[in-house]
């Protein structure tokens, strides 16, 4: 028996496929390389808390800790018809949200699709696509024939060094995106001057992380939200955060007690301290256009999650153990399997999991597949999606304890594929809450599913914006 089978495999223990000694082995080795471990959660709970410290002393640090410039929380009583826009996502959202007071809302939105040429081309062509895109919008809505400016909350869900509300320098690009001329610019001046240009009426009123909006729209309905977190194409979360503990704040004295931090935790652990990546993990890495850069937004979110899986069935696949060594044209592109179909394969309850057979030979067009190869897939899907549950926990973790939350409770608010399609992992970073903090932060803290959340959010963060006195 190889020396790591010998190890206790405490989180996997259960491999029920069938197969051959060595497919057995592998499977084990493979859930292994996998594993965070109860104690594996601690330590990185514990460099989250000291990263978390370190981004609210000073600029620059890898938790990026950006005070949102959100004075107070919404009190559901807002009215008024107000825009957003919401960028970083799968698809550009244009909405126009009217509030009603009361909790009560109206959202009207349209979805355009944003080209990989555009992702990757000049900034300018994007923000005038984003202009012409607003533009079609208010055409169809007739709110083109307002006379005075529309206030529109603008969700760019990117990192963004803000300093003020409505102003912002774009740090780096995440999630497939990489258009030049834009790292280091203020992206709503850029965006004002795509609306200046077509003659748009419209006034970028604030720009808004989709974590913090989300955070905003949940606490319009329930007041004991604290965290606004984004579990989809990319990772991040947000919270409010006290103002004496925000040190290194130093845009003057402003009379809120506390603000809402948008934390960037997808760069947590870029310098590798904590967190064990397989080669499965670091092959990824290595062949995205962000190598070394958003390492914990690697592990956890849909961008990704397929494409480390893929690299699991790839090595499988050359050591014969899967699919008789066969794999396909479509299999071997990168991105080619999507964290969608995880979600499929996982959540695949027939006896011969044929769902998943569907995936693998009529939309990967892997020549035939055995059951035991079918459970093998099921497997790896289980353990790249289970880790990811299990590092979000330590994420929520690390801010429920850094905020005194693990007795008090509080309402987290979710928004995000990932959380909302993939099978079981609402249960999984509950399971891992429960391993660091007991049985009964099950009843303190609530997960609560967001969705679309930032749209409304921003909408909000507009109307506050537009009426509070400017930092
Ligand atoms: C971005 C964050 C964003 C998150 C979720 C990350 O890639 O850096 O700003 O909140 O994705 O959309």
């Amino acid at each position: 028996m190889s020396a790591w089978l010998s190890r206790k495999v405490s989180a996997f223990t259960i491999h029920d496929v069938d197969g051959s000694e060595a497919q057995k082995e592998a499977v084990n080795y493979i859930a292994k390389e996998f594993e965070v471990s109860t104690e594996n959660l601690r330590t990185i709970v514990k460099q989250f808390n000291e990263d978390i410290d370190k981004g609210l002393q000073r600029h620059g640090a890898t938790v990026a800790m950006i005070p949102s410039f959100v004075q107070g929380r919404p009190t559901g009583q807002e009215k008024g018809k107000y825009l957003a826009l919401d960028l970083g996502g799968t698809n550009l959202r244009v909405c126009e949200v009217n509030l009603l007071g009361d909790s009560k809302v109206t959202i009207h939105q349209q979805k355009f699709v944003v080209s990989n040429e555009l992702k990757t081309g000049e900034m300018r062509h994007l923000c005038d696509y984003i202009a012409d895109c607003v533009d079609s919008f208010l055409t169809e809505n007739g709110s083109d024939k307002l006379d005075s400016d529309l206030q529109l909350g603008f969700t760019f869900s990117f990192p963004v060094n803000q300093t003020a509300i409505n102003r912002g320098t774009l740090m780096q690009w995440t999630k497939g995106f990489d258009c030049h001329g834009a790292i280091g610019k203020d992206v709503v001046i850029m965006l004002q001057d795509s609306f200046r240009r077509k003659n748009l009426n419209v006034n970028i009123a604030a720009i808004v992380n989709d974590t913090v909006g989300t955070l905003m729209a949940n606490g319009y309905r329930d007041p004991k939200s604290h965290m606004g977190v984004i579990l989809g194409t990319g990772t991040n979360a947000a919270y409010y955060e006290k103002m004496e503990k925000i040190l290194k704040w130093d845009h003057g004295e402003i009379n809120v007690p506390e603000m809402a931090v948008n934390m960037e935790w997808g760069a947590f652990d870029n310098e590798r301290r904590v967190i064990h990546l397989t080669p499965y993990d670091n092959k990824l890495d290595r062949e995205s256009i962000n190598p070394r850069f958003q390492i914990y937004e690697k592990l956890i979110s849909g961008m990704y999650l397929g494409e480390i899986a893929r690299n699991v069935l790839l090595h499988l696949i050359d050591r014969t153990l899967l699919f008789n060594g066969l794999s396909s044209i479509d299999l071997n592109k990168q991105w080619s399997f999507e964290t969608a179909y995880m979600s499929t394969i996982e959540a695949d309850a027939t006896q011969d999991l044929s769902d998943t057979q569907h995936v693998l030979e009529s939309i990967l067009a892997i020549p035939t597949t055995t059951l035991i190869d079918r459970q093998i897939v099921k497997k790896v899907c289980e353990f790249v999606g289970v880790r990811a549950a299990r590092l979000s926990a330590a994420g929520l973790g690390a801010v429920l304890s850094h905020c005194n939350k693990v007795e008090e409770g509080c309402t987290i608010a979710i928004d995000g594929s990932v959380f909302e399609f993939y099978p079981n992992f609402a249960d999984n970073m509950m399971a891992g809450l429960k391993e660091l903090f007991g049985d009964q932060i099950e009843n303190k803290v609530k997960f609560s599913l967001a969705r679309d959340g930032s749209g409304l959010g921003a909408a909000v963060i507009a109307m506050m914006a537009h009426n509070a006195p400017k930092i």
